[in-house]
């Protein structure tokens, strides 16, 4: 690897909102692209157009449409990516883990409402998704060789790791677990000299944003707390997490990073 090396990130989720806008921004910032989607017919079309755009800024972009919490399918695209970098000699230096699927069921029935509950496998496969898979990806680009000095983690959290919203118990559990395994991974991986932090978004409207319930009570609530009555957009976030590359910031690990124009912290 030499500095004029092809830089790629690799991003888990790249199809829509908080990926798609990074694919996107990282692309106009000369980065190649590797991206894994869970997309059926209907929204393929958003994924097509992703890859269109980030080949439009002149980069190359390889898009998997396959679970990214399933081991054999994520074998086989750390091989595709691994055989990718081999033949152009380049280097992973970004992975964003925007993973949006999860259950949205409260974990004890209200009283007169005999709506389901969480499962087991569904607090599991939630867990899966949007924390641990973090670390399986992680454990294969850094084993494999892909990911080495200088390289950059980056997982989206949000405040539901820390409050308490309706529905949202089941994610805000993988949230914490998601800020955990940054955390420690962030420790473990500085001998590597590869940084780990999680990216805090406000509340921003896209496709998972509408899955929950009483969605329009939040967005209303950002909005109205906002000094400049604003959520924040995917490519705020974007913008952020291409600043983030800088290799100035190696020392800048293990956090939780705000992006949210201060909502956390408005009353
Ligand atoms: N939207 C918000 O307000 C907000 C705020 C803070 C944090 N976040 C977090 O940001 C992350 C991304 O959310 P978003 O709002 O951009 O969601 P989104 O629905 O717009 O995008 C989710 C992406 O994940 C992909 N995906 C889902 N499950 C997958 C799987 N098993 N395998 C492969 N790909 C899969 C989808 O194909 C899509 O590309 C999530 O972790 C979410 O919790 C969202």
């Amino acid at each position: 690897m030499t500095d004029s090396s092809p830089r790629w990130a690799l991003i888990l989720g790249s199809s829509s909102g908080f990926g798609a806008a990074a694919a996107r921004a990282l692309a106009a910032d000369g980065f190649h692209i590797f991206g894994v989607h869970l997309d059926r017919r209907g929204t393929l079309p958003q994924a097509h157009q992703v890859v269109a755009d980030c080949e439009a800024a002149g980069v190359r972009c390889l898009f998997f449409n396959t679970n990214a919490a399933d081991d054999k399918r994520r074998g086989k695209v750390v091989d595709s990516i691994a055989e990718t970098l081999a033949e152009d000699g380049g280097t992973l230096t970004v992975l964003m883990h925007s993973l949006a699927f999860g259950s949205l069921k409260n974990l004890v029935r209200p009283v007169g409402d005999e709506d389901g509950v969480v499962s087991a496998k569904q607090m599991v496969m939630t867990q899966d998704v949007m924390a641990n898979s973090l670390v399986w990806w992680t454990q294969d680009v850094v084993h494999r060789g892909l990911m080495t000095e200088g390289g950059r983690i980056f997982a989206m959290t949000s405040t539901g790791a820390r409050q308490v919203t309706p529905a949202y118990g089941v994610v805000s559990s993988a949230k914490a677990a998601l800020e955990a395994h940054v955390r420690q991974l962030a420790y473990e991986l500085l001998e590597r000299k590869i940084t780990v932090n999680a990216i805090c978004a406000g509340v921003t409207e896209t496709a998972a944003l509408r899955k929950i319930p009483g969605h329009e009570e939040l967005i209303r609530k950002s909005t109205t707390k906002s000094p400049i009555s604003r959520l924040t957009h995917v490519e705020d976030v974007a913008g952020a997490i291409c600043a983030l590359t800088d290799p100035r910031l190696y020392w800048m690990t293990g956090n939780t990073l705000g992006i949210h124009g201060g909502e956390e912290f408005i009353g």
